[in-house]
């Protein structure tokens, strides 16, 4: 057993199955060990200093200070805190820089459950199939308040926020079966709301991913349809009563209040659920909400249509 699967036995830390679990104990060793010793010093040099009081008689004795060794001293915490500081914002950039071969699952969080869509059309409720040793990437929101996607055995949690998206993205390193958990409080039944992380072998995840069928971006081209969205958006390139969706996914959009944005998954999501707070220069604002009218695998249908028109 090596020394940092020792201290995740002392403090009862879950497996360690993704790709940022190991470095996230490491550093959490490496700070538990450093407050530690200085701990310990610190009731050290207390237990001389009470003895040295108790054994003198006569006034006690005047210390003078040394700018030396407070230099040093000083120097060496700083040191130290800068070090913690370098390891912990690469682990954090690595963390927040998906590769660009993951594969996007979208998530959508509501009261009080997790649903999973992939961009094939699979959609899943509470369960999140992934392969292992391939990242993958999720697109997150939710419909009704704040939650937060927490996986322990990933050493992973971002927040699920309700009118916008956020992003978390994994490798994991082992097949197996690992809890999800909401770690915001979001009503009674909030410490219900649980899921897991089905992690299968490569070769599993193919065969499972055979057993769902479904075109996303022909189930996004329906979609679109039904939900009225052609209406105003065309798909040659004409301009409508909106941009057209024709080479939108991903291109850069310059909004009636100059600022620049890429049109990528987040905004084109917020530009469902709260059309209005990012309106395209040119167009005028308007278009009614999709809050709560579609579904996450809806959603992620649509995206997967837009993609394929860029
Ligand atoms: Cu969702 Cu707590």
């Amino acid at each position: 057993m090596s020394l940092l699967d020792l201290f995740r036995r002392l403090v009862g830390l879950p497996t360690s199955a993704s790709n940022v679990s190991d470095q996230v104990d490491g550093l959490d060793f490496a700070l538990s060990l450093a407050t530690a010793a200085v701990g310990l010093a610190l009731i050290v040099y207390t237990i001389v200093l009470v003895r040295c009081g108790i054994r003198s008689s006569g006034p006690p004795p005047r210390l003078e200070g040394s700018r030396r060794s407070e230099l040093g001293l000083a120097g060496a915490v700083t040191l130290i805190f800068v070090l913690f500081w370098v390891v912990g914002f690469s682990q954090y950039s690595e963390m927040t820089s998906p590769p660009a071969d993951a594969e996007t699952v979208y998530v959508e969080a509501k009261q009080w459950m997790w649903k999973f869509a992939y961009a094939d059309g699979r959609a899943a409720n509470d369960v999140l199939t992934v392969p292992a040793g391939r990242p993958v990437k999720l697109v997150m929101s939710s419909r009704d308040v704040i939650h937060s996607f927490f996986v322990p055995a990933f050493r992973l949690k971002q927040d699920v926020v309700p009118g916008r998206t956020t992003t978390l993205w994994f490798n994991a390193t082992k097949p197996g079966r690992y809890p999800i958990w909401c770690a915001e409080y979001c009503g009674v039944s909030h410490s219900a709301m649980l899921g897991t992380v089905e992690v299968l072998s490569p070769a599993d995840y193919e065969v499972w991913k055979t057993q769902d069928h479904g075109d996303g971006a022909l189930r996004g081209q329906e979609i679109a349809h039904r939900r009225g969205c052609v209406a105003c958006h065309s798909v040659d390139g004409r301009p409508s009563v909106g941009p057209t969706f024709r080479h939108l996914y991903g291109a850069e959009r310059t909004l009636v209040d100059g600022r620049r944005v890429i049109a990528d998954e987040a905004y084109l999501v917020r530009a469902m659920v709260e059309p209005n707070a990012e309106v395209v220069a040119g167009y005028p604002a308007g278009m009614p909400t999709y809050q709560g009218l579609l579904d996450p695998a809806e959603t992620g249908a649509l995206l997967e249509f837009l993609r394929g028109l860029r």
